[in-house]
């Protein structure tokens, strides 16, 4: 890839843990002046550039991020000029390109998903559609998974979502041992580093299903039966469901 300018609009808290990862891409980064503290310490950090305005960013970038909050994105993107052969790569959760794509015209549109572990370069980020540019950006932050339909990206997003509600079951986890006199330098590694191996396996061992890798451990008299049948008689699992559902509604066309 050769060294491109790339552009970002919303400076805030996703960018300032992708930044770190980012700056691996042979590209020169020009930081929106809003959200000033953080612009302020990433440029210091990474000797990047801050620009004097949105436009300026738009009229130097053939590649603009786009990374303000949801309710502002169709406001900020659909006041500036944007130009043919231009992408914008927005990262804002829950706006259909249906709504986007209108306000870049003509810059094409790519959006994509990422979580803030892109700084340890581990976000699984959600690409849509497929981009070799914005691809070769954002694999710096970890493996990039790219659905060609925007009926698969839609749900697939809210998969962000559950990394935070993850985070939150180790927090319970970690609570439950310290709550047991287990000191937090144990509990915090332990559950944390639990959590990376049950998903380990999951990914390494694509030759069996996740149900036969549960059974695999939950067998007959196992104490994982044991804690699976409580999960279960308390219905501990419906609610992730309607959880995913509530951020991302079901599409009647699918
Ligand atoms: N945070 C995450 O973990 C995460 C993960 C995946 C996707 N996302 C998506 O990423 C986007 C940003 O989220 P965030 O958590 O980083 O939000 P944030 O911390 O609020 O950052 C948004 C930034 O946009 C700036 N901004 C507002 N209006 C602007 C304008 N007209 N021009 C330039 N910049 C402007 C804000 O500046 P001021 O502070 O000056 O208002 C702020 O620095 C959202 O759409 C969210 O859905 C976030």
């Amino acid at each position: 890839m050769t060294t491109q300018t790339v552009g970002i609009i919303g400076v805030g808290h996703l960018i300032r843990h992708m930044m770190p990862a980012l700056v691996s891409a042979p590209a020169d980064f020009l930081l929106s002046p809003r959200g000033e503290a953080t612009a302020a310490d990433l440029s210091h950090r990474f000797g990047l550039t801050v620009a004097g305005n949105n436009q300026e960013i738009v009229d130097t970038s053939p590649t603009v991020i786009l990374a303000v909050r949801p309710y502002d994105a169709l406001a900020v993107a659909s006041g500036l000029n944007w130009r043919q052969g231009q992408t914008v790569l927005s990262l804002c959760a829950g706006i259909a390109t249906a709504d986007l794509a209108p306000a870049v015209s003509p810059a094409s549109l790519v959006m994509a998903m990422p979580v803030v572990a892109a700084e340890f370069g581990e976000s699984p980020t959600l690409l849509f559609p497929e981009d070799a540019r914005c691809r070769a950006l954002l694999e710096t932050c970890g493996p990039v998974i790219a659905v060609a339909d925007e009926t698969d990206f839609t749900p697939s997003a809210a998969i962000a979502c559950y990394y935070g509600w993850v985070q939150e079951l180790i927090n319970q986890m970690i609570t439950w041992l310290i709550d047991r006199g287990v000191g937090e330098h144990i509990a915090r590694p332990l559950v944390a580093q639990m959590t990376r191996a049950a998903a380990t396996t999951i990914r390494e061992r694509p030759d069996a299903s996740v149900t036969e890798l549960v059974a695999e451990l939950a067998t007959p008299r196992s104490f994982t039966l044991k804690g699976l049948d409580v999960l279960r008689a308390g219905h501990a699992f419906t609610p992730w469901h309607d959880a995913a559902a509530a951020v991302a509604p079901s599409n009647p066309e699918k």
